[in-house]
């Protein structure tokens, strides 16, 4: 493995380059603590476990990055939804490549990664990576390739099969400093309005007949009045759905370019733009569940699923979670929109997972990098997981109606701009600041804070 970080001659990083690097992850590590502002940590709804600190339990973290440990730990978010199956898929087929490597899985639950940074951030300053984690490609990756705290991988899992098959903006999105340093798995699309068919038609709402965010308002407000379902099933313990739901909102009133803007840090020039889009979200949220500031975004879900709610906006992986529930059919219980004023958007989030320097299992973790990034891992976990494959060549025919239109539409998109909440549009600690602004914007709706706090955190 080469790597160009500062190391001593056993190939461990220095002391020197911890304390560098600790500065920096740590003030990303501490904004992206408030999420909650409570200290409970994540939204996920399905917390069987959560990550532990990595000091014990599997014996080989010793940071000498050089013993050959078939132990693999992993650490993820997808406890949720059918995210955890889609896991499970894909670990599977790895096993069953790989029957000599142990996997130790490590989760630490809650949507959007909410309580992941913390997890890993203080792994990694301590020198006891795990063997590999997840994390969105693309900006999010900054704060560990500024610090050369992640394995070049181009040459040993990127080999030419595997460069040739992906999605170019995807190889670049994975190479934020130049080197190869993540590989994704997946394409999320963002810009959904998933919907309960019948609920929908008891308020007499056709979604495709929504044509902007403002539209969506008199969709909720109808709803609202002829139905006794929840309109939005959106969740505000965690800030991310909400920062997601804001972004969305902009893309569908302003379009692509503006958005870009806001991306390139140009807030004040669209001052006004992003106040509507906050007043709008405003709006949105009279028509949340009583209880939305308890509930994960998949138990928000569940509500769309059991007909207490009419309609959500997610990423596809909420339609991971209807594949997974019995009796609920695509076209005859549920569909989606593309959020209203974004068609011919693919809002796109992408995980990836990377290979840590001062690696505890660096052949099991090159191994693993290896499947990831293989038609045989993609075409198990994405149709589960209710994203589409970032490899060119995966059969898609096990994906079923809803990625198949979902493929479609990428295909044919004009454009797939990166994301805020989902961290690969933006640096970690704008993505922090951000947070900490919807959050509070979740409990005060106070739109002039909000608009300042955008504008100060680009
Ligand atoms: C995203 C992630 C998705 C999904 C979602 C909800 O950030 O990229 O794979 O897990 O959060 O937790």
């Amino acid at each position: 493995m080469s790597h160009d970080s500062p190391s001593d001659e056993t190939g461990r990083l220095t002391r020197r380059h911890y304390v560098a690097g600790a500065g920096t992850l740590a003030t990303v590590g501490i904004a992206g603590c408030s999420d909650d502002g409570n200290g409970s940590g994540d939204d996920g709804g399905a917390d069987d476990g959560s990550a532990d600190d990595g000091s014990g339990d599997d014996g080989s973290g010793d940071g000498s990055g050089g013993d050959a440990s078939s132990e693999l730990e992993i650490i993820h978010w997808w406890t949720a939804g059918g995210e955890e199956d889609a896991y499970n898929a894909m670990l599977d087929g790895f096993r069953e490549e790989n029957p000599d490597v142990e996997i130790v899985d490590n989760p630490a639950p809650g949507g959007a990664g909410s309580a992941i940074d913390a997890v890993v951030q203080n792994r990694v300053i301590d020198g006891n990576p795990p063997s590999t984690f997840q994390i969105w490609p693309g900006q999010a990756l900054t704060p560990y390739t500024n610090e050369g705290l992640l394995e070049d991988i181009g040459d040993s899992v990127w080999d030419d099969d595997m460069r040739e098959a992906y999605l170019d903006d995807v190889v670049d999105l994975s190479s934020p400093a130049g080197d190869l340093v993540a590989v994704p798995i997946n394409i999320h699309r963002l810009n959904n309005l998933f919907f309960n068919v019948s609920v929908v038609e008891e308020a007499d709402i056709d979604p495709t007949d929504i044509d902007d965010p403002q539209g969506l308002l008199g969709a909720l407000e109808t709803i609202d009045a002829e139905t006794d379902a929840t309109p939005l099933a959106h969740q505000t313990q965690s800030p991310w759905s909400s920062l997601q739901l804001w972004e969305n909102i902009f893309l569908g009133q302003q379009g692509v370019d503006d958005y870009q803007s806001i991306l390139d840090g140009d807030v004040e020039g669209l001052e006004d733009e992003v106040r509507s889009a906050l007043e709008l979200l405003a709006d949105y949220l009279d028509y949340v569940p009583e209880d939305a500031g308890s509930i994960s975004w998949d138990q928000g879900n569940d509500e769309l699923i059991n007909g207490n709610a009419a309609v959500i906006h997610q990423g596809d992986w909420a339609a991971g979670q209807y594949e997974g529930a019995s009796g609920f059919e695509f076209g005859e219980d549920w569909d989606m929109v593309p959020f209203p004023g974004t068609d011919g958007v693919y809002h796109s989030v992408i995980d990836s997972f990377v290979f840590p320097t001062n690696n505890p299992s660096p052949e099991a973790t090159e191994r693993f990098l290896n499947y990831a990034g293989s038609v045989d891992a993609q075409e198990r976990f994405n149709p589960i997981k209710g994203s589409i494959p970032p490899r060119t060549d995966v059969p898609m025919d096990e994906f079923g109606d809803f990625l198949s239109r979902q493929f479609d539409d990428f295909q044919n998109s004009n454009s797939q701009p990166p994301t805020i909440a989902h961290g690969t549009g933006v640096a970690p600690a704008i993505h922090s600041a951000l947070e900490e602004v919807f959050a509070n914007f979740n409990g005060n709706l106070d739109v002039d804070t909000a608009y300042e706090g955008i504008r100060d955190a680009f």
